[in-house]
């Protein structure tokens, strides 16, 4: 394997009392699509401060392109383009203004084709002399990642780029990330959404309570795990009882959905429907489904994705 272009090592980053990350290690080759998924409070945006050298670990080491982050920030922070979870972009400038002071603040100042150029490329064209504060939540969202590529950056560090889009504005930027990885750039962005990591990364580190606990090709870490097929089924049935049927080797709720990880789903569903005879319920939209990251999460925290820290 070449040389990352991302190597933290042993990382440990505290808020006071609140230990965010321990002890993380992480490597990320050059042109990788590379995702942090984990739920609320994991500590993904502190990994990427890290890594942006925007927080200091209290121990552990980033070095970007073989540069500490901690020695020479100047140096490292000119190959990163960075979206923050919460961008609060300066209100009273207009969108051109706003891809013009981002770009300056990195030295590299754009002519007005240049902000077009990229304006354009995020459907921001029409925007270019509104003020940032009258864009609609997409299209800011769409411009936080116009700004983050503004200085022209080899490494591109999003955090939750799609959160609080719609599923049309969310694919628009799924569309966006491609391009820029097909350009060479390396990218590494965070999510709790599994459907975006699968979609989206080549590999992903799976982060739960301040520890990386898996990390690898979104089917890697399915194929690794060696999880049975998921039967969905909707009825009411205590979760005891479902576990005890045979050959079901898990069980939980998913909204209204019973779902039961299954060696043998035909055997399985002959006696879910006994039980439900037996307790006078019937069973609904029955379905079996692959295992996903969403599972492989379960199997590895014991707790659903969904769920914060
Ligand atoms: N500025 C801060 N001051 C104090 N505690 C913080 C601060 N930022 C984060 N934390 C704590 O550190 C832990 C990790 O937070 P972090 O923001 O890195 O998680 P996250 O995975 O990005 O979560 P989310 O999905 O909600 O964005 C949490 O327990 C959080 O409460
Ligand atoms: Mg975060």
């Amino acid at each position: 394997m070449s040389k990352p272009i991302i190597d933290a090592q042993n990382l440990t980053a505290a808020y006071g009392s609140i230990t965010a990350l321990k002890g993380v290690s992480l490597s990320v080759e050059k042109g990788e699509i590379f995702g942090l998924l984990g739920p609320n409070g994991a500590g993904k945006s502190t990994l990427l401060a890290c890594v942006e050298g925007l927080h200091k670990p209290n121990q552990g080491s980033v070095h970007i392109g073989g540069i500490n982050v901690q020695s020479d920030s100047t140096a490292t922070k000119r190959q990163l383009g960075i979206q923050l979870q919460r961008t609060a972009l300066m209100d009273d400038l207009t969108v051109a203004e706003l891809v013009e002071v981002y770009a300056a603040l990195y030295e590299v100042y754009l002519t007005s084709g240049q902000i077009n150029d990229l304006l354009a490329r995020f459907d921001l064209v029409e925007k270019r002399n509104v003020l940032a504060r009258r864009l609609s939540g997409g299209q800011q969202q769409r411009l936080a990642l116009a700004v983050a590529i503004a200085n022209d950056p080899q490494i591109v560090l999003l955090d939750e780029p799609t959160s609080a889009l719609d599923p049309h504005a969310r694919r628009a930027v799924w569309d966006i990330v491609r391009q820029l990885h097909d350009e060479g750039r390396t990218i590494v962005l965070t999510t709790h959404a599994m459907e975006e990591a699968e979609a989206l990364c080549g590999r992903i580190a799976i982060i739960d309570r301040g520890q990386i606990v898996a990390c690898d090709t979104p089917a890697a870490l399915i194929a690794n795990l060696q999880l049975n097929s998921m039967l969905k089924a909707t009825v009411e049935l205590p979760l005891d009882q479902v576990r005890s049927l045979p050959d079901v080797s898990n069980a939980r709720y998913t909204g209204q959905h019973l779902e039961m990880e299954t060696a043998r789903p035909e055997v399985t569903l002959t006696a879910l429907h006994e039980l439900a005879g037996r307790s006078g319920r019937s069973i609904r939209d029955v379905m079996l489904r692959q295992p996903n990251l969403e599972d492989v999460f379960l199997k590895l925290t014991g707790h659903a994705l969904a769920e914060s820290n």
